[in-house]
Parts: C-alpha cells; structure tokens; sequence
C-alpha cells in the first residue's frame, strides 16, 4: 500500500477522535504485515494519565486482532503534521522492526517518512 493511501485513512479517522480537553485531534493507520490496515484515534479521559495516544490505540486494536507484525504506520493531527511522543515510540519499539517507517506531514504531497531506528535510537528491549 502506498504511503499516500495509509495517510488519507489516518486524515479519515481525526474526527472520531475524543479529545475534549486538548482539542487535538489524532488519527493513526498502522499497516500490517497481514496487508490490513488497524486504525486508531486519541481516547482522552477526565483523568488526564488514562488517556491514549491515537498510535497506541491503533497497536492495541492489531494486536488484540491476532496482528503482530507491521510495516507502517501513518499519524496526523487536526493541527497537521505530529510526531509520535516518546511513550508511543517505545511502545512501537517492542513490536516494530528498525525498518518500520513512521509517516506524517501537513498534507499527502508533503509527507515526511522515518524509520524506526530514526526516531527512537537505540531503543529499549529486554
Ligand atoms: N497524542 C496522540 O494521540 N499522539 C501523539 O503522538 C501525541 C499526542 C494525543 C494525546 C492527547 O490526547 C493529545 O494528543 C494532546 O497531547
């Protein structure tokens, strides 16, 4: 699948977002090596600590699909480009290859791709 097409569905999913209190809204498409694409969205709570990144709500819904493998995974923010925070990159870091690629950017013609290895150096893992 082509990056452009993993981004639009990541676009596709900002609206279903819930997040009331920072009204910044994420969408995520994570590509498996099943050929599916997981979607995801930001989940935030009254409690501020529970709530969950658009990333790691989409590895939850893979992996609780029986998906353990990926390739990409494209995020966007309803302010545009946004990086995966750190928790996130450690979270991917436990399932993801060094050559996993991380894509965003404000719009398709503009995307920005990143590996794995790029954003999260010499990662932890037991
Ligand atoms: N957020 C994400 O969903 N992904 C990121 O990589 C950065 C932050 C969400 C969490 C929270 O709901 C909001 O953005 C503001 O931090």
């Amino acid at each position: 699948m082509k990056y452009r097409e993993l981004y639009r569905q990541a676009v596709e999913m900002i609206p279903l977002a819930y997040a009331p209190f920072s009204k910044f809204k994420v969408g995520a498409a994570l590509l498996g090596k099943d050929g599916k694409v997981y979607t995801g969205v930001n989940v935030e709570n009254s409690s501020f600590g529970g709530t969950i990144c658009a990333e790691r709500s989409a590895f939850v819904k893979a992996i609780s699909e029986g998906c353990m493998e990926f390739e990409a995974i494209a995020v966007v923010s309803s302010d545009g480009e946004a990086w995966p925070c750190g928790i996130c990159r450690q979270f991917m870091k436990e399932f993801c290859e060094d050559d996993f690629k991380i894509i965003t950017g404000n719009d398709e013609d503009s995307l920005r791709v990143y590996t794995m290895e790029e954003i999260l150096p010499e990662g932890f893992r037991l």
